[in-house]
């Protein structure tokens, strides 16, 4: 896919990966509309990638509320007319152990971090498809939606809810001339660990910077990652190249084999069992 020219709509585009992504795609002479809900931030990244001689615009935006995203579609639309590829990318992390987790806050994730890439796709699709030229949609997993670990089951939930969408829309879209990709990086030197301050529990509590603190393992392994402009540029090669996974750690691979193992090892079991093995075969899987 040629990139230059075309107009990228960016959600989580003031900081961290979403504007490495940003940085990546007005390199190549996109032009580029950042959707975020930190407006002071959003103004420091359109200026800086402005500086660069980029055509950006910016919008305040939360994906958690279709609306809002409608209303973002519709100012990118007024801003440039159309919009060729969005990158579903605004996330937040929250942890939380079995038993322990607030209903509140699993709402909380999971309308931003699901709900948000279903707003992109529904709002921003039958906008693609109108003109004809054909799009691209990235959504912003993360390995977390491959392999799980422990006391992460909401972030985990909702990124291979993400992986298993992307992989659905897949060939959903390629009838309409629309690509896919799923982003699934692991750690990268992002704020992400910060987001947990707007959860509804911690906001409620007024914990602040002391829950930061609390939060020191999911940021010593964050601190400790690529850089997002990495990422961003990788991004952009594979979206060029309509690879589908953009991985960006080689080394991790060796986790989704151990998840394939076991997955194989169950399969094996139920193949086994004399029972289920009489049964008929099972129709096709539609493609
Ligand atoms: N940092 C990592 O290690 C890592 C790894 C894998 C995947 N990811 C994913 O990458 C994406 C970007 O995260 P990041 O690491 O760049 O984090 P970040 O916190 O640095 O940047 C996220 C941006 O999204 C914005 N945002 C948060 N909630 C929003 C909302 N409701 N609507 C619109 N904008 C919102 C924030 O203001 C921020 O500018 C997320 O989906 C995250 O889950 C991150």
């Amino acid at each position: 896919m040629d990139v230059s020219g075309k107009v990228v709509f960016i959600t989580g585009g003031a900081a961290g990966i979403g504007l490495g992504i940003a940085s990546a795609f007005a390199a190549r002479g996109a032009k580029i509309m950042l959707a975020d809900i930190n407006e002071a931030q959003l103004e420091k990244a359109a200026a800086a990638l402005s500086a660069t001689g980029a055509e950006v615009g910016t919008v305040v935006c939360d994906v958690a509320d279709e609306q809002a995203v409608r209303d973002a579609a519709a100012a990118t639309v007024e801003r440039f007319g159309k919009v060729h590829i969005v990158c579903n990318n605004a996330g937040v992390g929250a942890g939380g152990r079995a038993g322990e987790s607030a209903i509140e806050d699993w709402r909380w994730i999971v309308d931003i971090n699901v709900m948000g890439v279903v707003h992109g796709i529904e709002v921003f699709t039958p906008l693609i498809k109108s003109h004809g030229e054909g799009g691209y949609f990235v959504n912003t997993a993360s390995m977390a939606g491959h392999v799980a670990s422990p006391a992460m089951a909401p972030y985990h939930a909702t990124k291979f809810a993400v992986v298993g969408y992307s992989e659905a829309l897949k060939d959903d879209l390629a009838q309409d001339n629309i690509g896919v990709s799923v982003l699934c990086p692991a750690w990268v030197r992002t704020k992400i660990y910060d987001s947990r301050l707007n959860s509804p529990t911690v906001k409620a509590a007024n914990k602040g910077e002391e829950d930061s603190a609390n939060f020191s393992i999911m940021k010593d392994v964050v601190d400790n990652g690529i850089a997002p402009e990495l990422v961003g540029e990788w991004t952009a090669n594979c979206v060029e190249a309509e690879r589908f996974y953009i991985f960006t750690h080689p080394s991790m691979l060796a986790y989704i084999d151990a998840r394939h193992d076991q997955i194989r090892a169950d399969y094996a079991a139920c193949a086994a069992d004399e029972r289920l093995a009489a049964e008929p075969e099972p129709m096709p899987i539609p493609t």
